[in-house]
């Protein structure tokens, strides 16, 4: 069904929200919102993205019709930055469980595997002005029915429609939004940390990031990832990509 600003009018109550059919990223309005005072909570959703962004410089694609693009404006305290990242993977993965989805796990840092396949990624934009913290917009794409056969990512990206049928998107919205609620009571707390934690696929497995190959041993609260090399030595690895 279509995704339309007065289905999730209806939906979202009195939550503030603003609704593109096409939009080049959900991260700009929100960043530009939140310098305007956007409260905590408001949401910004397309239906397609045109310039979509994603993690480390990368393109993030929403095509029209079977994705989900929402970006929504928190305001945590700014010690709990780094968990904002933890919040919406965590977020990204209860709802689909909730739905019924099955095998849904977190790959360093803050990919939702479905099935071993990315299904969703999470883009954390923290705004300042000056040297004043203003929030973050926490950026969230899902693929819900994106056919991703004959494509560069066929091996590695899924949707969600492989594991669940008749899906409707403005519902999927609402549950995400209201984990991230529950879920921001929690930032800046080691309950969440741990929750994130206990999610990770990563943990234990041989990884390659950059330059470093080792075994992934362990996370800290600030969401870097341990790594043990060949040579004995270990990495803290703050941010990259796991091969
Ligand atoms: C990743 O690289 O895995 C993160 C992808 C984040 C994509 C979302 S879609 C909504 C929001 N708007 C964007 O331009 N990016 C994020």
């Amino acid at each position: 069904m279509d995704l339309t600003r007065e289905r999730i009018s209806r939906r979202l109550g009195s939550r503030p929200f603003q609704f593109y059919e096409s939009v080049d990223s959900t991260q700009d309005i929100g960043a530009n919102w939140l310098k305007q005072g956007a409260q905590p909570g408001s949401v910004v959703i397309a239906d397609e993205q045109r310039k979509g962004r994603g993690r480390l410089g990368r393109t993030w694609h929403t095509p029209p019709g079977v994705a989900i693009a929402l970006s929504v404006i928190l305001k945590p305290d700014v010690r709990a930055l780094p968990q904002v990242m933890m919040l919406g993977a965590l977020v990204i993965s209860e709802t689909l469980e909730t739905v019924g989805a099955e095998d849904v796990r977190i790959k360093w840092p803050n990919d939702v595997l479905l099935k071993g396949k990315k299904v969703s990624g999470v883009l954390p934009e923290a705004q300042w002005q000056g040297n004043q913290f203003l929030g973050v917009v926490l950026g969230m794409g899902i693929n819900v029915r994106v056919d991703f056969r004959g494509t560069d990512v066929e091996q590695t990206a899924i949707s969600i429609e492989s594991a669940l049928h008749d899906l409707e998107r403005d519902e999927f919205v609402v549950r995400v939004l209201g984990w991230t609620d529950y879920w921001s009571g929690f930032l800046g707390s080691d309950v969440l940390f741990q929750a994130w934690k206990s999610r990770l696929v990563t943990l234990g497995q041989r990884v390659t990031i950059d330059e470093i190959t080792g075994i992934a041993q362990d996370v800290q609260a600030d969401g870097s990832l341990s790594v043990l090399d060949d040579s004995g030595e270990v990495h803290h690895i703050i941010a990259g990509d796991i091969i």
